[in-house]
């Protein structure tokens, strides 16, 4: 079996975001691990309406430009791994909007989180998991939660992710169990 191909994908996309930093960081121990082929998905690359659709694309195809891209990208990926910025205890708008523009594409994947915020993003990484489960994902139990503390740090440069064994092993548990995952979906799917 080839190496599952995993997409990380940030999820954020205003001038100045903080989702660079830990997208590039997870990217980073993911390929080193060499267990994944990696890809960087940046939803600024994707230029997707907000929704606009007579129906879900699990029903029919999407007709805005841009969505064929995106739903092949999703479909040419093993797995995901989002980093999860929290806008008013919630997911950001942009991120929800693009896993609703995708659905067959998303099936029988896992996801893994990396949220950042005031708690780590949890309230956002709690809510995108059910999004996963409607999405017929599996989302995995491990996930990193970047707290304010240490965000501040990251985000005015003092500090790296990396520099934080705490996240570097809440990094490596979501990876494994992620890798997990994608290979037995991927021996699934392929059957
Ligand atoms: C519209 C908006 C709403 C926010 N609401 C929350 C919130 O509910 N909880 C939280 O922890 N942080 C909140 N924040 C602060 C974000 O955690 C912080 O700005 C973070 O950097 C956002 O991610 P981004 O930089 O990748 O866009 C909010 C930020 C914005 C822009």
């Amino acid at each position: 079996m080839s190496k599952p191909r995993i997409g990380v994908i940030v999820g954020s996309t205003r001038p100045g975001r903080f989702g660079d930093k830990p997208a590039e960081w997870i990217a980073e121990r993911a390929k080193a691990t060499g267990a994944f082929e990696v890809e960087l998905l940046d939803l600024r690359d994707y230029k997707l309406p907000f929704f606009d659709e007579q129906t879900s694309p699990a029903y029919a195809p999407s007709q805005a430009d841009g969505a064929k891209a995106w739903q092949d990208k999703i479909a040419s990926l093993d797995g995901f791994i989002v980093t999860a910025a929290e806008y008013n205890r919630g997911p950001t708008a942009v991120l929800k909007n693009a896993l609703d523009y995708a659905y067959n594409e998303w099936n029988r994947k896992p996801i893994g989180f990396v949220g950042y915020g005031g708690v780590g993003g949890a309230r956002a990484v709690e809510q995108l998991r059910l999004i996963a489960i409607e999405l017929q994902m599996a989302p995995v139990r491990a996930a990193v939660h970047i707290v304010w503390a240490d965000y501040m740090q990251i985000a005015s440069g003092d500090r790296k992710v990396s520099d934080f064994a705490h996240l570097n092993q809440a990094g490596d548990d979501m990876l494994g169990q992620l890798g997990w995952w994608a290979r037995a979906l991927k021996t699934a799917r392929e059957a």
